[in-house]
């Protein structure tokens, strides 16, 4: 698809670049703040799966210098004022170690993932990765966030999320599905908004390299019960519609991106094009 294209389909997008945010997504994390005020007093963050980085930014802009902001990513990521970046996979014990080297010691007021690993097509499969996604996120969180503190993350609302719903009721006080005026009305995208984290009580989160995330939390989110929480449409009544399509000024140019992907993973591609070592796969 075209820029122009894509500028006319995709508002948030064109504005993305004319206010200067890396991605389109800076506005689900300031349309949820603008509900929430998920921001407010905080001073020490973690912003898991941040690449390019646009939550990034929006965190530095909003807390300012003052404010510890560590962004981790599994690929590099161009550097933004304020803002730690670490390349680490969310997954592994050692990412933990890391952040927490960067806050001496003391605990964080607010952890968000927007993680999302390669989308498959096949939804119940890219749910379920998703899932862990969010899951992987959840553990570093249990280790790294202060009580009462705050966690948000991207999840896809299939038919299990109310079973997740239910497993991040035992740690917080409050849940909430929150979906931003900018996530499309189209996709199953939605925020999973977790408010007041409690500690669960003699349980003392431990990462540990031989542990799956299963056995992190085995005997702590219970069994099968599934909870229907409340669920937030956030950008306020004026937001604009990221499922429509509007017309834009005859004398509008199409812009650059703010930032260029550092390690995009069409590059590879690119290169074994290059030399003609790209071979088509039949998917069985
Ligand atoms: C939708 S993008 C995040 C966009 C970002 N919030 C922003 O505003 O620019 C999802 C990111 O998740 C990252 N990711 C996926 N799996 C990860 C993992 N296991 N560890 C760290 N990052 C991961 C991807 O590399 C990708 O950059």
């Amino acid at each position: 698809m075209g820029k122009t294209s894509k500028d006319k389909r995709d508002l948030y997008y064109r504005r993305a670049k004319e206010e200067g945010w890396r991605a389109r997504s800076a506005y689900k994390l300031l349309q949820l703040d603008q509900e929430f005020n998920i921001l407010k007093n905080v001073s020490r963050v973690v912003d898991l799966c941040a690449a390019p980085g646009s939550w990034s930014q929006v965190l530095s802009s909003k807390l300012g210098s003052s404010a510890k902001i560590v962004a981790v990513d599994l690929q590099p990521m161009t550097p933004i004022d304020n803002v730690i970046t670490i390349q680490a996979d969310i997954t592994h014990p050692k990412t933990l170690q890391q952040i927490l080297q960067q806050f001496n010691g003391e605990l964080a007021d607010f952890v968000c993932s927007d993680g999302a690993p390669d989308v498959t097509g096949l939804h119940d499969l890219d749910e379920y990765i998703q899932h862990q996604l969010v899951w992987a996120a959840m553990q570093l969180t249990t280790c790294i966030l202060k009580p009462g503190g705050c966690f948000v993350a991207k999840i896809f609302r299939g038919k299990d999320i109310d079973l997740m719903y239910s497993q991040m009721n035992k740690f917080f006080n409050k849940v909430i599905c929150a979906k931003p005026k900018s996530s499309r009305g189209t996709s199953l995208e939605a925020f999973i908004v977790c408010l007041g984290y409690k500690p669960i009580p003699n349980w003392v989160p431990q990462l540990n390299l031989n542990q799956s995330t299963d056995e992190f939390f085995e005997g702590v989110l219970g069994g099968e019960e599934r909870l229907m929480v409340e669920f937030i449409s956030c950008g306020g009544d004026d937001a604009i519609d990221s499922d429509a399509t509007y017309n834009l000024d005859l004398d509008k140019v199409s812009l650059d991106p703010i930032q260029m992907p550092t390690a995009p993973p069409y590059k590879k591609a690119l290169e074994l094009k290059r030399k003609g070592e790209l071979v088509r796969r039949e998917i069985k």
